[in-house]
């Protein structure tokens, strides 16, 4: 099958917010990344603002709906505080994330099944704001089914298990999550979803994600931030552009 269509990369800036908040100080602006991230050629800024405001704060994502030009992908947890934050942003997509508080990064995808009925009427106000909805979820076929049936437009599959398979040579799990990756991106394409995928990605682990055909955008933020450190924010999405090209080719 040939690709979709061409594979966004959307930047993720919270680790900026994340050095910045070390110090608690202006710098590194996050909205300076994210104009950084423009230039060298992301399709789209992503940036999550948790309950804890550890990294990303209300005012960053004020400073970021007014100064990009590339559309905000606004990572959320399904709680009112933040459905009130979004309708009055209506960023371009809202991405609907599990949150703990005790954990260091989005461990897990979101339990849709379980919680069908409270979600259906959570993004329902979001989807008629002109939000488009995503749901990061694993690549489970009870979740991708019950993310269509309440109503979600796209779903962000979780590589996270992937990635840390890859780092810790797991390799045969690692193949394991990759083929179901690559199955459950089918069949979500099949039910009329748009899927996108990202957590942990990495230049080893990008390729074979980036060459699902159905996978029309990747979300990747630690990495790049990390190795913007020694090659610059726009040489290193530039790479990571490059490789996603390359996987698609
Ligand atoms: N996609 C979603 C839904 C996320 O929650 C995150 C992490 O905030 C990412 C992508 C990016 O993950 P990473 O920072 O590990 O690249």
């Amino acid at each position: 099958m040939q690709p979709l269509g061409k594979l966004r990369l959307g930047v993720n800036i919270d680790h900026v917010a994340t050095v910045r908040n070390a110090r608690g100080g202006a710098y590194p602006d996050p909205v300076r990344a994210a104009k950084l991230a423009e230039e060298a050629g992301a399709d789209g800024i992503t940036a999550h603002l948790r309950e804890d405001r550890r990294h990303i704060a209300d005012a960053d994502i004020d400073a970021l709906m007014a100064a990009l030009s590339v559309p905000l992908n606004f990572e959320m947890a399904a709680t009112d505080e933040m459905q009130k934050i979004a309708l009055r942003h209506k960023p371009h997509a809202v991405c609907i994330v599990p949150e703990k508080r005790e954990e260091k990064t989005t461990e897990g995808g979101l339990e849709v099944a379980r919680e069908e009925n409270r979600l259906a009427h959570f993004i329902a106000p979001l989807r008629e704001a002109g939000c488009r909805v995503s749901i990061f979820i694993a690549a489970d076929q009870r979740q991708i089914e019950a993310a269509h049936r309440i109503g979600a437009q796209v779903i962000e599959l979780h590589t996270g298990a992937y990635c840390d398979a890859h780092a810790e040579g797991r390799f045969d799990e690692r193949d394991a999550e990759l083929e179901k990756m690559r199955e459950m991106s089918a069949f979500a394409h099949s039910l009329g979803l748009e899927v996108h995928a990202g957590h942990g990605l990495t230049y080893d682990t990008v390729k074979p994600v980036a060459a699902f055909p159905e996978v029309m955008e990747l979300n990747i933020g630690h990495f790049l931030i990390g190795e913007s450190i020694f090659r610059g924010l726009g040489p290193a999405i530039a790479e990571m552009r490059r490789l996603m090209d390359e996987a698609r080719a």
